[in-house]
């Protein structure tokens, strides 16, 4: 075998014989090990749980190197797209391969708003929903519901009607969220305005006339894009690869993402937006010093949350942006937002012990959005919504690549069975 051969293969070596195995190198350089041949050729299989060793599929969305903290969209570094596009251009480039031009937008654009509407009788389900349940479970009910009132954009096997259920989910996704909080504080619904673009659309549609003007309300619609942005995708997180596991099975867009919208629900995944807050609230509320709550932490009583991350070893190149964000909105000599103080302690304590440096726990994501989110007037309970709206591109995207991955296949692991061996029925001899 010639080293260029060896450097494209591993052996492994068992008890039956020595298998070897290809290695593939991706456009960065990372290296993985394809074991489509192991379990027929050994019997055995891998044993790898939440995947944390395990590329599901190749993917050309987006690239993250979680020791560098890189998180670059189709090849563009977020902080560019951060400085020099908006969410709907990031939205265009993360579902459709490449930035728009002028014309390619415009048209994307005017297609969200005349289909940002949604029927007159989904708008009475969602009423009927109830108005206390959390907007995370009554939006993935309402996303899923969109299959039944658009049969016609179902097929995954129609590029035509893929492409049409891209649009109703992008467009009425804001729509169905803001409906969702005017029903929790009992207010009227507001139709969509097509004048509008689609961030500024959603503030109106969820805060109606209450939404600041002038620079303030430019201040926060700004900020709003820039936090969809951040969160358009991040390869294959756990809702993601939700989305991807049930569209294996050929379950159409709606169904596939509303799956995607449930798992990112949790408070491990999108939910700890909200959970960080409600830490926030807690620690201010109940008196503890900072110190002592991170000792409760270290005494793993209390969870330090919106902080470490399954990828990134270092900073979260997001929570960057978003620190930065938060100090333009929040870090203001007039009127000091107490709960941003307090996360900036927080994170500066938490940054100088050495118990959370050695094990690699920096903010994340999750940990400055939650009191962007509450200045602007978004209910805590609306955070994760907010990060539903920003990944739905990412989602898409992925949901579209695969149906055109030549190695597409329906998802089904195997899994290390450890449970009891036969045994005898009660009652036979
Ligand atoms: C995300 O953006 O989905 C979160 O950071 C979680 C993840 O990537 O695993």
């Amino acid at each position: 075998m010639s080293d260029d051969e060896k450097e494209r293969t591993v052996e492994l070596h068992y008890e039956g014989g020595t298998l070897t195995l290809p290695v593939f190198t991706g456009t960065e350089g990372e290296r993985t090990i394809e074991l489509k041949t192991l379990l027929g050729s050994t019997g055995m299989t891998t044993l790898d749980p939440g995947f944390g060793n395990t590329a599901s599929c190749s993917s050309k969305i987006t690239y993250i190197d979680g020791a560098a903290g890189i998180l670059r969209y189709r090849g563009y570094p977020i902080q560019d797209l951060a400085v020099g596009s908006s969410f709907l251009e990031v939205a265009y480039l993360v579902i459709y391969g490449e930035l728009p031009e002028p014309g390619q937008l415009k048209e994307f654009s005017d297609k969200l708003r005349e289909n940002a509407d949604i029927p007159d009788d989904m708008g009475t389900f969602i009423d009927a929903m109830p108005r206390n349940g959390h907007p995370m479970s009554l939006v993935a009910s309402a996303v899923n519901t969109l299959a039944a009132y658009y049969d016609d954009s179902v097929d995954p096997d129609d590029e035509n009607q893929v492409e049409l259920a891209t649009i109703r989910l992008m467009a009425k996704l804001p729509t169905i969220a803001a409906r969702i909080y005017r029903n929790s504080i009992g207010e009227q619904p507001i139709a969509p305005d097509p004048s509008l673009d689609y961030v500024e659309n959603f503030t109106r549609m969820t805060f109606g006339d209450a939404r600041p003007d002038g620079e303030l309300g430019e201040l926060f619609g700004k900020a709003v894009d820039l936090l969809l942005i951040l969160h358009a995708d991040h390869e294959l997180n756990c809702s993601t690869a939700t989305v991807r596991v049930v569209g294996s099975s050929q379950a159409d867009i709606f169904a596939s993402i509303a799956s995607g919208v449930n798992a990112l629900s949790g408070p491990s995944h999108g939910g700890a937006n909200q959970a960080v807050l409600e830490m926030l609230d807690e620690i201010r509320d109940s008196g503890v010093s900072i110190e002592d709550f991170l000792e409760r932490v270290k005494n793993r009583e209390v969870r330090l949350m919106g902080f470490g991350h399954r990828v990134y070893k270092n900073f979260d190149p997001r929570s960057k942006e978003i620190k930065g964000l938060a100090t333009q909105i929040l870090d203001r000599d007039d009127n000091p937002d107490e709960l941003f103080e307090l996360a900036l302690k927080l994170e500066a304590a938490a940054l100088a012990d050495s118990y959370f440096t050695e094990r690699k726990l920096y903010p994340n994501v999750d940990f400055y959005t939650g009191v962007i989110y509450r200045a602007m007037g978004f209910p805590t309970n609306m955070f994760t919504v907010l990060f539903a709206l920003g990944r739905l591109p990412g989602w898409i995207a992925h949901y579209r690549e695969q149906l055109h991955d030549p190695a597409f296949r329906i998802a089904r692991p195997r899994q290390h069975y450890i449970g009891a061996n036969e045994r005898r029925y009660p009652g036979q001899g």
